[in-house]
């Protein structure tokens, strides 16, 4: 079977933040599935694969926020027709085999948008009758609001964080339904615990960025999907808790996503207690990627994060040891004006401090000044090229340089862009 297989048994779905689909679809292209295989959507890309395609999306993917595997889909336009139907095009048996025999708590996610069945608590009801499933009704509430910003894949209360089993008595599996112009569509998850937590940051500063967002950002100009970088060296001045240096390192070296830890231990997936699941694809992926790491050296590719506060650079530097690259990240505690760095000019890529709040906003415009000078003629870092996550466009206009948008995405419940000094 080659990496890529239209025929494939399952209809797989990557879930992303809005306007990282483009960058999902180069990764799943450098994961061998091509772009004429791929169906983007709003949120995702979807594809056709096997167990191969389902266990190394979940394994390398950088921006995805869990994968999800198609377990029907009907059209419905009354709640009577959902349950005739949904008992018949839903595969409950998968549902069921999931949940495992011990009965593991289901929880629906449901969405409805342009269709006659729109109240999202009476499709779960009629959903779990169609499959025969305990009716606890509430409990989706419970474990997640209903009204959520669909920017951003809400973790998932309940379900394993890294480290853990995935199918630890009490973690729910999650299954995700979509109703959308009366197409009903039923989707289970593969992943677990939301793809983001890649389990080496359990020290944050007050300000921390997704890991999937620190990584969309890199690959829209100094990083590859397949790892190749475009200037040697790469400098985050306001590197916090390190998300962007220790992605920048674990892209590099082609460390799996999923695999970022002392060791390259992988992380337990959802579906690998699935009782279908071939345990030696999975060896065989997981071979496979480890053979495919690969060192750093320092002289081809540099990697600097400093920051102004000693606190967060000792929990960068415990999560750069956590994640197995203690070595490759050079971290230091100092300010934007003494910010350590290679001689040869390469990318700045840093999440500057926001300031949201109308008075923090006005504060923040010296400091972006000071960021557009250090790269223009006069500058401390003059020739190097800037990237970061703005968002507030009167801070941009603050740093004086012509700026270019390269995605427009959320975070912390803020439309933010990927901005690039031309
Ligand atoms: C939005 S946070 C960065 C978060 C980081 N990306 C992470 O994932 O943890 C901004 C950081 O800028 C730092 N900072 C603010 N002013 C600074 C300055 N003048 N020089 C260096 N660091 C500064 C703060 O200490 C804070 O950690």
């Amino acid at each position: 079977m080659t990496a890529s297989d239209p025929s494939g048994p399952f209809r797989l779905l990557a879930q992303c933040p809005p306007g990282l689909e483009p960058t999902l679809t180069r990764e799943l292209a450098a994961l061998g599935i091509p772009a004429p295989h791929q169906t983007p959507m709003a949120g995702g890309v979807m594809w056709n694969g096997g167990w191969e395609q389902l266990l190394r999306a979940n394994l390398h993917l950088r921006v995805a926020s869990r994968v999800l595997v198609e377990v029907g889909s009907f059209r419905a336009r009354a709640l009577g027709e959902l349950v005739r139907k949904g008992r018949v095009a839903v595969d409950w048996e998968r549902i069921r085999a999931a949940a495992g025999g011990d009965g593991r708590r289901i929880v629906f996610r449901v969405s409805a948008s342009r269709s006659r069945l729109y109240h999202e608590g009476a499709i779960e009801a009629r959903l779990r009758e169609a499959g025969e499933l305990p009716d606890v009704a509430g409990v989706g509430e419970e474990a997640e609001p209903r009204t959520r910003d669909p920017g951003e894949a809400e973790e998932f209360p309940g379900v394993a964080g890294p480290g853990d089993r995935a199918d630890a008595p009490g973690t729910p599996i999650l299954v995700v339904v979509r109703v959308h112009r009366d197409q009903v569509t039923v989707r289970l998850d593969t992943s677990g615990a939301h793809l983001h937590q890649r389990g080496y940051r359990q020290h944050v500063g007050t300000a921390p960025m997704r890991e999937t967002l620190a990584a969309g950002l890199l690959l829209q100009g100094p990083l590859e999907p397949d790892g190749g970088w475009s200037r040697p060296s790469l400098v985050d001045p306001f590197c916090g808790s390190g998300t962007i240096p220790i992605e920048a390192v674990l892209l590099a070296r082609r460390i799996p996503a999923g695999m970022a830890s002392v060791g390259f231990v992988p992380r337990d997936f959802a579906c690998l207690h699935w009782p279908d699941l071939p345990p030696d694809v999975w060896e065989m992926e997981v071979a496979r990627a480890r053979a495919g790491i690969r060192p750093l050296d320092p002289e081809r590719f540099a990697v600097f994060g400093s920051d102004r506060d000693a606190r967060v650079i000792e929990a960068a530097r415990a999560n750069a040891k956590r994640a197995g690259v203690p070595e490759e990240v050079h971290l230091a505690t100092a300010p934007l004006s003494k910010a350590p760095h290679p001689d040869d000019s390469g990318w700045i890529v840093t999440n500057p401090p926001f300031g949201t709040r109308l008075g923090a906003r006005k504060s923040l415009r010296p400091l972006y000044a000071a960021l557009g000078r250090s790269v223009q003629p006069g500058g401390r870092m003059v020739g190097w090229r800037l990237l970061y996550l703005s968002a507030d466009p009167v801070l941009d206009h603050a740093t004086g340089l012509p700026l270019e948008v390269r995605m427009t995405t959320r975070h912390g419940g803020l439309t933010v862009r990927a901005v690039a000094a031309r």
